[in-house]
């Protein structure tokens, strides 16, 4: 298709011309695919040079979640070794996305800015740590303590002092060290300790619970059961740990 664009030139002895251009509407599409390209290249590159900061601090701490998920890995395999057996059923990582840290600092009123997220937001880094009995969690916390290159920064022991929920782990914020090219740098990361039974109580309360618009009274009925379902679990992992401390004294006498 074809049609008539008007173009203005200006003449070396002054005044101006109109000229009448045919243009053809491919060459348009192609000059206007020309400039968006362009434009979404320029873009990227500002959007990309202004959130750097950010993608790195959230490297840092990507790279800190694996130095503690390591550390655990390597106490698992030791125990296993001395023992027999192993204290970890599974571990899993988790690292906050850059939506979920604004959300988080503008729920909590934190400045928006990389110092004061790395200041007050403890929970970027996340690992959770699963184990079969719950002597297991106190035996890697303090295995994971003696390390010196690990800091108790914050605990939060909800095993001994459950939630109102019901929820029960136990929470570590520790400062571990990774090394960059310009040097040493402490990160924070999020550890929860849990038996099966804790973690199985979490993820189904999580589920069931979780951003849910129950009318008040269902959701306090609700509430009630998820507790007593949690008491419940409370007595299995002690009727488990039971089992297991007399199953290893009747070893030990062997
Ligand atoms: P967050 O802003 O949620 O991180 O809370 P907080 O900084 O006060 O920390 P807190 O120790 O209360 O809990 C941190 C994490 O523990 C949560 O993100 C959940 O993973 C878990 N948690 C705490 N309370 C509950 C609960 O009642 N139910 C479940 N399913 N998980 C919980
Ligand atoms: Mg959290």
């Amino acid at each position: 298709m074809l049609f008539s664009w008007k173009v203005f030139i200006t003449l070396k002895r002054g005044g101006y011309m109109i000229q009448d251009k045919i243009v053809s509407l491919k060459d348009i599409e192609e000059k206007k695919r020309e400039l968006t390209q362009k434009m979404e290249k320029q873009m990227r590159a500002r959007l990309e040079s202004s959130t750097y900061p950010l993608r790195a601090l959230l490297s840092y701490y990507r790279s800190a979640m694996m130095e503690v998920e390591t550390k655990f890995k390597v106490l698992d395999e030791q125990f296993s070794l001395s023992y027999d057996r192993n204290p970890i059923e599974s571990i899993s990582t988790r690292l906050k996305s850059i939506d979920q840290i604004y959300d988080k600092a503008r729920r909590k009123g934190i400045p928006i800015s990389l110092k004061s997220i790395e200041e007050n937001i403890y929970d970027i880094a996340g690992v959770r740590v699963v184990c079969p009995f719950e002597k297991d969690i106190y035996m890697l916390r303090s295995s994971i303590l003696n390390h010196d290159d690990v800091v108790l920064f914050e605990e939060r022991d909800y095993i001994k002092n459950p939630k109102e929920s019901g929820y029960r782990s136990l929470h570590l914020i520790i400062e571990v060290p990774i090394y960059l090219e310009e040097g040493k740098r402490q990160m924070k990361v999020e550890v929860q300790l849990r038996t099966m039974a804790m973690d199985q109580w979490a993820s189904l309360e999580h589920r069931l619970m979780y951003k849910k618009d129950l009318p008040d009274d269902i959701a306090k009925d609700l509430r009630k059961k998820l507790l007593e379902c949690a008491e419940l679990n409370r007595k299995l992992d002690m009727i488990m740990q039971d089992i297991k401390d007399t199953t290893d004294l009747y070893l030990a006498d062997d």
